[in-house]
């Protein structure tokens, strides 16, 4: 039986992977400015994620939902602490496209409404109604397409403000920092304004932080340098550094009922586990505050680089967006110089995703390899 092949692949078969490098077959050493699509927060194997990982499956790695599982109240707390959202409760799924589809599924049970507001450009998943939201018409099959959507441009205050006139909304879902659609991001004025209008209008508002969250900007949660208070906060890539695992922190205000929300593998020992690995090690080395100066750094060498256009993102989110179509030049950074970078809908932007234990040195190594390639 061959794959369904849906994934356009580079000839590149890694076997082992060690903090912010991945290896292939041939012992080829590759720098992973990628994260696996964001996904690698603490680095690629971590020593404390393998031990804890490993000594969880020797105790028990899986059972339902039907029964306690202490790890789940531990990563609640932790996460509240750690993050800083105090007054929030915890569900745990499997993957971003759940968490979303969990999240709205939520406000339209909260409010009994069906009509969501999102924005154009923003990547929400590919289950059903969190496709329905995504500005992407090419993997919107009919039968995703029967949801009541509507998309605004990304600061079109005046543009939500009428949608939600029509009192038929049940949430606006929004990225603060679009990853898919390229490092797009507002001014906080949109985002108060937004948090506000969703207060007036009694309407859900869902930070989609599956991308940004766990560190990635700096800020635990990207909505968090905007000072808003979210009603759902979904959650994934980062969450687990590899391990399948999402979430959504839902605002004490939305009570729950038994069966509103159930998955069979969500919140797993194993996935705890994993979860509060990734909130131990981003405590303990720090490593917000070497997103944010890694960043720093990263955006003063950009400046050297030959026909940027401009650098967008911030934390360890981040995008350089060139006057040209960047494939080709990807194709070069990988095999030329072993460096994986990431592309996005818009053609000309290179996406820098890497683990959050990332050094300047390997930043130097990216931006010579870029001199060559674009001079
Ligand atoms: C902002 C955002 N939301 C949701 C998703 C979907 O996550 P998953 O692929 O885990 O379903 C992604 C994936 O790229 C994403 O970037």
């Amino acid at each position: 039986m061959n794959l369904f092949n849906v994934y356009p692949l580079f000839d590149i078969t890694p076997v082992r992977a060690k903090d912010v490098y991945v290896y292939d077959k041939n012992n080829v050493q590759y720098l992973d400015l990628y994260g696996g699509h964001a996904v690698i927060s603490i680095g690629h194997s971590h020593p404390k994620y393998v031990y804890n990982i490993a000594k969880q499956i020797n105790k028990i790695g899986f059972y339902s939902n039907s029964i306690k599982n202490p790890l789940q109240d531990k990563l609640a707390q932790e996460l509240a602490e750690t993050s800083g959202c105090k007054n929030y409760h915890l569900f745990l799924c499997n993957s971003g496209a759940e968490a979303n589809e969990n999240a709205l599924k939520l406000a339209s049970f909260q409010t009994n409404k069906k009509k969501v507001i999102a924005f154009k450009n923003g990547f929400h998943g590919r289950t059903s109604a969190a496709v329905a939201v995504t500005d992407n018409s090419k993997i919107i099959a009919p039968i995703n397409a029967q949801q009541e959507i509507e998309l605004f441009n990304l600061g079109d205050l005046q543009g939500v403000e009428a949608a939600l006139k029509q009192q038929d909304v049940c949430a606006v879902i929004i990225e603060c920092i679009q990853g898919v659609g390229g490092l797009d991001e507002s001014k906080t004025s949109f985002y108060r304004g937004l948090h506000l209008l969703c207060k007036k209008y009694e309407v859900i508002l869902i930070a989609d932080e599956v991308q940004s969250g766990f560190g990635r900007t700096g800020d635990f949660f990207a909505f968090q340098k905007h000072k808003i208070t979210p009603d759902i906060i979904s959650m994934a890539k980062g969450m687990g550094n590899g391990f399948p695992v999402g979430g959504i922190l839902i605002h004490s205000s939305i009570k729950a009922s038994f069966g509103l929300l159930g998955t069979t593998f969500g919140g797993n020992h194993l996935a705890c586990i994993a979860s509060l690995t990734v909130l131990e090690v981003l405590k303990t080395e720090k490593l917000q505050k070497n997103a944010k100066e890694i960043s720093n750094y990263f955006k003063k060498q950009a400046l050297t680089i030959p026909k940027l256009k401009a650098i967008k993102g911030r934390g360890l989110m981040l995008g350089l967006e060139f006057d040209f179509p960047v494939a080709a030049l990807r194709k070069e950074l990988i095999y030329k110089h072993h460096i994986f970078t990431g592309n996005a809908k818009n053609p000309n932007l290179l996406r820098i995703l890497p683990p959050l234990t990332i050094q300047k040195k390997h930043i130097d190594l990216f931006i010579e390899a870029l001199k060559i390639e674009v001079s």
